[in-house]
């Protein structure tokens, strides 16, 4: 059976002057196009706008993307405790003029209505905030951005990433890694105390042994630090715009 975007590319196609040819392998169709004046396939299976685009459907309309109303839906999403990775969401929401949601703001059913989800979460003890709301509900295109007081260019995330998402999902999706910062003064009790632990077992570490976290959390530690830098979104703000 045909995905119902497949419908949509053909009507937006016919539009454009293309014409079916025959039918191709499998569930492909074989069409003509009178802008670029060569035969192109169509796959019978067509998700979204964004994987029509994908499989070059632009070319033989010679537009940026399909359609009239074509722009992708994107919707930004985020969790964060102490406010950066909110700012970061209100950055990066303004640069997509997408709209902006606090994960407990957006029900699971109403992911679908998007084309694209970037969500963001701050990063607590190796785990993403508020992710399982994007790996335990599909999305048609997911990007995430995680906010942590390590320096991403010093930090391995592949734990962190094998926690939140199993192997398959993590091959379908883009992240990326922005700095965020701490401030001791507004942590909740049970944060305190969780950094107080954590410093006192980094300190029994010999020098030798400690990583750029641990090194990280004596250097900041009791302090009010923000790394947070608005250009760090411009690769993400890039990947989605060529979505
Ligand atoms: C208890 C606790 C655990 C944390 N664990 C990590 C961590 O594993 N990796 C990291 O980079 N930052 C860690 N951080 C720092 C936060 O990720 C950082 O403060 C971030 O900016 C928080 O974002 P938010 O203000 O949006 O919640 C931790 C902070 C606290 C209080």
């Amino acid at each position: 059976m045909m995905a119902d975007y497949t419908r949509q590319v053909k009507s937006i196609l016919k539009a454009h002057g293309c014409t079916f040819v025959r039918y191709g392998k499998g569930d492909h169709e074989r069409w003509y196009s009178p802008i670029i004046n060569a035969n192109f396939s169509i796959d019978g299976k067509i998700e979204s706008r964004i994987s029509a685009n994908k499989q070059g459907l632009i070319s033989v309309t010679r537009e940026s993307t399909l359609g009239e109303d074509n722009v992708s839906k994107i919707v930004v999403i985020y969790k964060s405790k102490y406010g950066k990775t909110k700012r970061y969401a209100e950055w990066i929401s303004e640069a997509l003029n997408a709209p902006l949601f606090e994960n407990a703001n957006i029900k699971s059913h109403q992911l679908n209505n998007y084309d694209v989800v970037v969500y963001g979460g701050g990063l607590y003890a190796g785990g993403i905030d508020g992710i399982k709301l994007v790996t335990k509900n599909s999305c048609k295109s997911l990007i995430v951005f995680t906010v942590g007081v390590a320096d991403p260019k010093d930090t391995d995330y592949t734990k962190i990433l094998q926690k939140a998402f199993t192997s398959e999902s993590l091959s379908k999706i883009k992240v990326f890694h922005l700095r965020g910062g701490i401030d001791y003064s507004k942590l909740s009790f049970i944060h305190k105390g969780m950094m107080a632990v954590m410093k006192k077992m980094i300190e029994k570490k010999p020098l030798a042994e400690r990583d750029s976290d641990d090194v990280g959390v004596i250097e900041t530690y009791g302090k009010d630090v923000d790394f947070s830098d608005k250009t760090t979104i411009e690769p993400l703000v890039e990947y989605v715009r060529t979505l």
